[in-house]
């Protein structure tokens, strides 16, 4: 049963699996398996490489910032909706192919079972999870104005980070069942008027790592690649 994980620096282990690297040629270009960076994602030829594998189900971490106070760094978030603020990514695997542009339904953008397996998961691990949670991605990589934030707030946004958009969305065309788990690195911009770093994000990411691999992990081992789910091809 291929599963993708679809990770940043330091997600090419996974306690208790014996994982490799690997170069996977696509239409979108080459990748390499397992490989992810905060700045510049392959967005499609990710996608397309876990397709090509057979991946039917793919479990992604993100870092976020908690817009809203009760959702505090250290915390986990689990997306079931999100507002797309991206300015210039590509949109479809059918770019630059003779196929139709497909209008994608995404009502439901994050597999409700995948969803549900990672709070479970995440709650038995004595971590905090936040669900139902609506992530903003902004185009970055700069972080957002306090007042960007307050937007963001004001349109019913709990989250921001730069990386879950288009990937959720291109997965949902590839017909993959996707969802994923944001780790809450900081409080966004302006909500303790401290000013944001870097370093900051990645202290915490690497302070929740062993948890998140843990989790992970654990999700892979129970999941049941035929549960009920929304998602609308299945
Ligand atoms: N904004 C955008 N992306 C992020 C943040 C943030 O505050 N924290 C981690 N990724």
């Amino acid at each position: 049963m291929p599963i993708g994980i679809i990770g940043g620096t330091g997600f090419s282990q996974l306690p208790g699996f014996d994982l490799h690297l690997e170069e996977v040629t696509t239409a979108f270009g080459a990748v390499t398996v397992l490989r992810g960076s905060i700045a510049q994602i392959a967005y499609q030829a990710n996608i397309a490489a876990l397709k090509g594998l057979g991946c039917t189900h793919i479990l992604a971490t993100n870092a976020v910032g908690g817009i809203r106070a009760d959702i505090e760094p250290g915390h986990l978030v689990v997306p079931d909706q999100f507002l797309d603020f991206t300015k210039q990514r590509p949109l479809t695997l059918s770019e630059g192919t003779d196929e139709e542009i497909p209008h994608i339904d995404v009502t439901n953008p994050y597999c409700s079972y995948l969803r549900r397996l990672i709070a479970e998961q995440a709650g038995e691990a004595g971590l905090v999870v936040h669900q139902d949670v609506v992530y903003v991605c902004t185009e970055g990589p700069r972080f957002e104005t306090p007042a960007e934030i307050q937007m963001f707030a004001q349109l019913g946004g709990d989250v921001v980070g730069m990386t879950g958009v288009p990937e959720v969305v291109l997965a949902r065309e590839a017909e993959i069942c996707y969802a994923s788990v944001g780790v809450v690195t900081n409080y966004a911009a302006g909500i303790t008027g401290e000013t944001l770093t870097t370093d900051e994000v990645r202290e915490l990411m690497d302070q929740l790592r062993p948890d998140l691999l843990a989790l992970l992990s654990e999700a892979i081992t129970r999941l049941d690649a035929n549960a009920d789910c929304l998602c609308p091809f299945k």
